[in-house]
């Protein structure tokens, strides 16, 4: 994926922290080659036949969560995007321990995997706990922006979820802000136990954990991307 990358794509985040344990590294050097999406153009032919959806998660940080949901759901297919290579390592070790089949991965930025698939491909979407960018003049680099709603929004089915979550009240507000203003999602919540408590299903993340450990409760946003014949009739 990375010599497809398109020019303009700006990078902030880091691609290495320390020097992977030999275990890892080998992860790297052979598993990784095996589960790496090179091309999501040809996403249909690289899950079992029988699998009966295809979910995202975008920034997996150390991949718990999605090793996690790819146990719970042996049928659904899962790609994760995440251009740490600490944290793809994570996963790797994951996917080895538990003998997982149904995970490939992007060990890059997801904006390029989401410009390759097909319309209408996947059937949810995680973005948990992505880099709120606190500073003002940074707030724009936040995944959660009318661009890639776009691109969200292309490759979602109708009535997928869009699962968004946040310790980061700023982070939250910005993203429902965002969400809200686009016509192609719509925010399902109608409490406020709706966002204050995550869906059933839910799996914490790294980061979520660490937030709770220091007194921060998250928020769960979800979103749903609206028929299409609703909107262009
Ligand atoms: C704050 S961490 C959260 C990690 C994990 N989701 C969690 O909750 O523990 C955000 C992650 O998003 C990744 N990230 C940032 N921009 C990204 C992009 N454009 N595509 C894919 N991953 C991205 C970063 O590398 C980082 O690991």
């Amino acid at each position: 994926m990375n010599e497809a990358r398109p020019r303009g794509f700006d990078w902030h985040g880091r691609r290495h922290g320390k020097k992977l344990r030999p275990g890892l590294q080998a992860l790297v050097d052979t598993l990784l080659p095996k589960l790496r999406i090179d091309d999501g153009r040809q996403i249909n032919a690289i899950f079992q036949a029988n699998t009966k959806d295809v979910w995202l998660e975008i920034g997996f940080g150390g991949g718990e969560h999605l090793a996690e949901q790819a146990a719970r759901n042996p049928d659904i297919g899962f790609i994760g995007c995440e251009p740490y290579i600490n944290g793809v390592a994570r996963l790797l070790s994951f996917v080895d321990r538990d003998g997982l089949e149904n995970v490939r991965i992007v060990d890059d930025d997801a904006r390029p995997l989401l410009d390759q698939l097909p319309d209408a491909s996947l059937g949810r979407a995680y973005l948990l706990f992505a880099d709120p960018w606190p500073k003002a003049r940074h707030n724009k680099r936040r995944f959660m922006n009318p661009e890639n709603l776009d691109r969200l929004s292309r490759v979602m089915k109708d009535g997928a979820e869009l699962v968004f979550a946040s310790d980061h009240p700023g982070h939250v507000e910005w993203a429902l802000e965002v969400a809200l203003k686009h016509p192609d999602f719509h925010w399902t919540a109608r409490q406020p136990n709706d966002w204050r408590i995550p869906p059933v299903d839910w799996v914490q993340t790294r980061y979520e954990k660490k937030a709770l450990s220091n007194g921060i409760k998250s928020s769960y946003l979800l979103f749903e991307r609206q028929p299409r014949t609703a909107i262009n009739p």
